[in-house]
């Protein structure tokens, strides 16, 4: 495995496994590596010839007041989950790389990107659209593979690839969970015994939304109720957004319908939690 940290190496490792006939998958991750990261690592190796991985803390997605300085970086460990996973590049950029003196040129997609976490994280997806896009530019990879744990990312960086006419296809990998239902996070780290426990209220919300909508209930204000009433069993769990919407627009729905989002974000103590599913 090749650990790759100027832009200049990356893309010449990217340029010569494509000279060689070789399919590339991308995986952009911020590191602190989960099972829910190894999944994209695991689709990625069976749909192309060669994986690489992004381990980069992105800092212009983060706001001034959240939780950049203490991301956990688990660099070391995040190499030997790769390495045993076959991964063949790591592109592990430091900021000064990626953004050096004087870069102005920023990616925004308008719109969707101000919705959901846009809209509760100002700037927040313009920081994932531009860093994403110059991955993009410099790996050049047949496939780019994200999680639907980040719903409205994907819905953003699906747009930005249709707009800007990336040559790649964007793959989306289903949520891994614990098996009590938590999606798998880096910021799951943060929470002591006590919140993981009341983390729980989040899946089970969207189950219950879930499983209103199945008993036939299309009402969106209605079941939003019923969300919002599984949340406020447990008091320390305050909610951000609890939202059905459109997953290409993020427009909100006001009658469910199969294939609708449904998106949850929470402050559980002083870390933010995103959970959604998918009406079936
Ligand atoms: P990060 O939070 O590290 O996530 C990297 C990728 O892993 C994303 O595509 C995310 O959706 C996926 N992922 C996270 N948790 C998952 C889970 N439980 N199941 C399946 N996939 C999961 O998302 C980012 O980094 C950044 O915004 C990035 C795209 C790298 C741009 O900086």
């Amino acid at each position: 495995m090749q650990v790759l940290i100027t832009v200049q190496e990356m893309r010449a490792a990217c340029r010569a496994i494509r000279r060689n006939g070789q399919s590339l998958g991308l995986v952009p991750t911020m590191g602190a590596l989960h099972a829910g990261h190894i999944a994209l690592v695991r689709a990625a190796r069976s749909q192309c010839d060669v994986v690489a991985a992004s381990i980069f803390v992105n800092p212009t997605q983060f706001g001034p007041n959240e939780d950049f300085a203490k991301y956990p970086r688990t660099f070391e460990q995040d190499c030997a989950m790769l390495r045993s996973e076959s991964v063949a590049l790591v592109f592990a950029p430091q900021p000064e790389e990626m953004y050096p003196t004087g870069a102005s040129t920023i990616v925004e997609v308008e719109g969707v990107g101000d919705r959901l976490d846009g809209a509760s994280r100002p700037g927040h997806f313009r920081g994932v659209a531009t860093v994403v896009a110059k991955l993009f530019h410099i790996a050049a990879p047949d496939k780019a593979f994200f999680g639907q744990k980040d719903a409205a990312q994907v819905a953003v960086l699906r747009r930005m690839v249709r707009d800007l006419n990336f040559d790649l296809e964007l793959i989306v990998c289903p949520t891994m969970r614990e098996p009590d239902g938590l999606a798998l996070s880096s910021r799951n780290r943060y929470l002591s015994a006590e919140q993981r426990t009341r983390a729980l209220v989040l899946s089970s919300a969207l189950n219950a939304i879930s499983a209103a909508y199945r008993a036939g209930q299309k009402d969106v204000a209605r079941l939003l109720e019923a969300g919002r009433h599984a949340i406020a069993a447990e008091p320390e769990v305050r909610i951000d957004y609890l939202a059905i919407v459109d997953w290409d627009t993020l427009m909100p729905f006001t009658e469910a319908r199969a294939g609708a989002l449904v998106a949850v974000a929470a402050h559980v103590g002083s870390t933010r939690l995103i959970d959604n599913t998918i009406l079936e």
